[in-house]
């Protein structure tokens, strides 16, 4: 079922700017976290995030000035590791998640990583639904992963991310947003 007809007030936006994130995105970056998680990161958790610069990678994105949602990843050798996605509630089911996610997974590949990770809540269905849209396929579970409610997670991988067949999915993800674009025209998700 797409975006649309779950939520069928909603139209994708296809005006979202992923800027990098900065220190001064982080009050309303703050107030979405808080709004999704149980237990939200803090800014200084954050902050120790954005400073490891090599190795992170965080965007915001914002529309009509806005920021209305954030991913991060973390890279180490050739895995890149999803460390938080979350889209302000308000504009859930308009592919925003997916569109970050696109642009993230783009980053991964560009920096030669041929293996994506993620935790995820064993209850979360509609992030589950994504990452699988996105090739992530569950291998584990970490017993109690989140403390906050004992809740468990699964991890979820994608292997040969750098597969022609793996570029070829995102691609087909990229052109679907292209084609959901009032307009169809072929503007790409550029980072600042
Ligand atoms: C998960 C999240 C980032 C998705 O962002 P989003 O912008 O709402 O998602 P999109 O509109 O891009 O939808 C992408 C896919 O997610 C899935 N999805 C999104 N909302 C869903 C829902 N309510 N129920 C089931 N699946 C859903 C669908 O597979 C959808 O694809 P489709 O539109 O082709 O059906 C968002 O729900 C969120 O911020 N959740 C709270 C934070 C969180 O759980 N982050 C993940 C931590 S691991």
């Amino acid at each position: 079922m797409s975006a649309v007809a779950r939520f069928p007030d909603r139209y994708p936006i296809d005006d979202l700017e992923l800027v990098r994130m900065r220190r001064r995105h982080l009050r309303k970056v703050l107030s979405i976290e808080a709004s999704v998680y149980p237990r939200p990161w803090s800014a200084s958790l954050f902050l120790s995030e954005l400073a490891q610069r090599s190795s992170r990678s965080y965007l915001v994105g914002r529309h009509q000035g806005i920021t209305i949602a954030y991913a991060g990843m973390m890279f180490t050798g050739r895995e890149a590791h999803v460390t938080n996605i979350a889209v302000d509630p308000d504009f859930h089911g308009r592919k925003v998640g997916t569109r970050l996610l696109l642009t993230m997974v783009y980053e991964a590949l560009a920096r030669g990583c041929e293996r994506i990770s993620l935790e995820v809540r064993v209850t979360n269905g509609a992030a589950m639904s994504m990452y699988g849209k996105f090739g992530f396929i569950t291998t584990g579970i970490r017993k109690g992963y989140y403390i906050e409610t004992n809740e468990d997670a699964y991890i979820m991988i994608v292997e040969d991310a750098l597969s022609s067949a793996y570029r070829g999915r995102m691609q087909s993800i990229r052109d679907e947003l292209d084609d959901l674009s009032d307009d169809g025209d072929d503007s790409d998700d550029s980072i600042e």
